[in-house]
């Protein structure tokens, strides 16, 4: 177990003989623990409406300038079937926080999911109402997203206006919820947002541990121009040393996670592949992630999820999209995972392995 105060060592330290030793000891943990193969979950963005003004976010409520949509039921199966096609063991079910979405409507679609492709689902629709997530737990969800963002709650609320929410304590707290009630529970922090400091990542990265989290997604911080913090003076007027919004700085926070979270399932996020569009999505893998999840948004839906630019790496056909994953898995020697691939944390908690 690492102190707070190695891992704000680790996270400042530059020299790159010292960063080899680091990545190597996440990768071995990464293979001690949850083995060689990486996991694929499908990714559908299902709605683009939003009801929260997330200052960093592209489909801000306040974001006048993006085009909403909401895929119908019929489409959203449809997609499933062809992430289950392909060989895939989960799909993920990705929206803003959108009222309009039902609770009602959600219980049908992942019971029709769960019916038709037996796929595990995994559910990231925002802060809705337990009666809600309960209900749709027993209908069949098998694991729910909810980034609590920054472990500052200062920050939080500077980043999350307070109407419809903004308050971290709350988030927190439906993060307990979900693991009471069953759901293998996920969150995950934004690198290098505007104000983040050093102190701050070791404390999201301890709170990962306290809470005990199955799953765990870490991005780098990329400015948006239609929002509050993509304008780009911020950082100026912010007393803490700044935490820099690049791929390193998100790979050091990956490999310490894994450190310290031995058994979760980290994914190399989209955010960090966007950064670094030649070697984000390996340097993820090579640092302590051990899933992928590649986005099935249907276009034109999928240009209009637009939560930060570049995100629309470029569009393929879910066949190439597939080869050319499976070629870059071949290459770095990563065999794709078979199944659900549910986290072994979540396996443990809920004694579903028992230690040899
Ligand atoms: N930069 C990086 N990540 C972002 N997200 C939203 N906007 C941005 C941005 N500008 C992330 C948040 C959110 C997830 C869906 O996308 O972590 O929880």
């Amino acid at each position: 177990m690492l102190t707070k105060e190695e891992i704000v060592y680790w996270l400042k330290e530059d020299n790159p003989d010292l960063l080899q030793a680091l990545w190597q000891n996440a990768d071995r943990v990464r293979q001690n623990h949850v083995d060689a193969v990486v996991h694929l979950r499908g990714i559908i963005e299902i709605s683009n409406y939003c009801q929260r003004r997330c200052r960093y976010c592209g489909i801000n409520a306040t974001n006048k300038s993006v085009k909403r949509y909401r895929m119908s039921m019929d489409e959203i199966l449809q997609v499933a079937q062809t992430i289950q096609g392909l060989g895939y063991g989960t799909v993920v079910l990705q929206a803003g926080e959108d009222f309009r979405i039902t609770g009602d409507w959600v219980l049908e679609l992942v019971k029709r999911i769960k019916n038709d492709t037996g796929l595990a689902v995994t559910l990231s629709l925002g802060e809705r109402h337990p009666d809600e997530l309960e209900a749709w737990h027993r209908a069949g969800a098998d694991r729910y997203l909810l980034k609590f963002e920054t472990a500052n709650p200062l920050l939080f609320k500077k980043i999350h206006p307070p109407k419809n929410g903004g308050i971290w304590k709350k988030r927190i707290d439906i993060l307990r919820f979900l693991k009471e009630i069953g759901y293998e529970t996920g969150s995950g922090i934004i690198v290098g947002l505007p104000g983040q400091s050093y102190e701050e990542l070791a404390d999201s990265i301890l709170l990962f541990k306290k809470l005990d989290l199955d799953m765990i997604g870490n991005g780098p911080f990329i400015p948006h121009p239609g929002t509050p913090l993509g304008k780009g003076n911020q950082q100026r007027k912010n007393p803490v040393q700044q935490v820099p919004n690049d791929a390193l700085m998100t790979c050091k926070v990956n490999a310490l996670t894994r450190i310290v979270c031995p058994d979760v399932n980290i994914p190399s996020t989209t955010a960090l592949a966007t950064v670094d569009r030649q070697q984000g999505c390996e340097s993820g893998l090579r640092s302590g992630a051990n899933v992928i999840m590649p986005d099935f948004t249907p276009l034109p839906y999928r240009q209009w999820y637009d939560i930060y630019p570049g995100r629309m790496l470029s569009y393929q056909t879910p066949q190439k999209q597939h080869a050319l994953l499976v070629r870059m898995l071949h290459k770095i020697g990563r065999p794709i995972g078979q199944g659900a691939g549910a986290s072994l944390n979540f396996l443990r908690r809920t004694k579903r392995v028992f230690e040899a």
